[in-house]
């Protein structure tokens, strides 16, 4: 079976400034692989490749097997795959169900509805007419998980999901996480915070000057974490 999402030897660029250099990985169906590095890296910038908003010159990039020309994020959405970008991005003029209506109409049918993201996020459904911008951080960045899921993907790139957000909600969002993919959503989990890419994720790729340059599996226990968390010091 061929991967969900696969990246070769990608070079990427905004203007002149090269940012990925020669970056490979690929999720398959159902994986739970977490994208770590310190800040500058270029993590974003693999979502933005994908999405077509950095510049792609050399390399090739995959969904579902089929090689994708130029990327664009209606292509990416048309092949399963959707993005939780980094910052939210919720609309501000719309309200919370409008937001989740926009993902739907982006997105795939499937078993995610209105209905069962308001289960998932019962808050959501409390302030289902509130402006999107008028939620805490950490209700918007449910409401973005719930924009992403209701496009039924196949799997979601999550661009440090729980930044700057309280613990109890990054707890909240882990089990959430863990529901998601035990349905069988793969997930790329773009994060620092590793703690939670050891509840969350089972194999790890590490990245350093604009390409993956180490990864391996991950266990959630202590020697894992400290393993894992040579990665990201700086
Ligand atoms: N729009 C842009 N134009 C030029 N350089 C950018 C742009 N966005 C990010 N960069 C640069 O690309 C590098 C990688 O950034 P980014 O992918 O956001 O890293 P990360 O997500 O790992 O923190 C950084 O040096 C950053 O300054
Ligand atoms: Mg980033």
């Amino acid at each position: 079976m061929s991967a969900l999402l696969n990246l070769h030897g990608v070079h990427a660029f905004y203007g002149a400034a090269h940012i990925l250099h020669g970056l490979g990985l690929h999720v398959d169906a159902g994986e739970r692989v977490a994208l770590i590095g310190r800040n500058g890296v270029g993590k974003t910038t693999v979502v933005n490749t994908i999405l077509g908003l950095a510049q792609m010159r050399a390399g090739d990039i995959q969904f579902g097997g089929v090689t994708i020309q130029r990327p664009r994020p209606y292509i990416a959405a048309q092949h399963g795959i959707v993005v939780v970008p980094q910052g939210r991005r919720i609309v501000a003029n719309l309200t919370v169900e409008e937001n989740l209506h926009l993902g739907a109409a982006t997105g795939r049918k499937g078993p995610w509805t209105v209905p069962e993201i308001y289960k998932l996020f019962p808050i959501l459904q409390e302030r289902a007419h509130t402006p999107g911008t008028a939620l805490s951080g950490g209700q918007q960045q449910m409401l973005a998980v719930g924009r992403a899921l209701i496009a039924n993907p196949s799997l979601i790139l999550l661009d440090e999901p729980t930044e700057g957000l309280a613990p109890v909600i990054v707890d909240q969002l882990a089990d959430i996480f863990n529901q998601v993919a035990a349905q069988g959503t793969a997930l790329l989990l773009i994060e620092q915070n590793m703690s939670l890419v050891v509840r969350v994720a089972h194999r790890y790729l590490a990245m350093a000057k604009g390409a993956v340059v180490a990864e391996g599996p991950v266990e959630n226990s202590r020697e894992c974490l400290k393993d894992i968390e040579r990665h990201v010091m700086v």
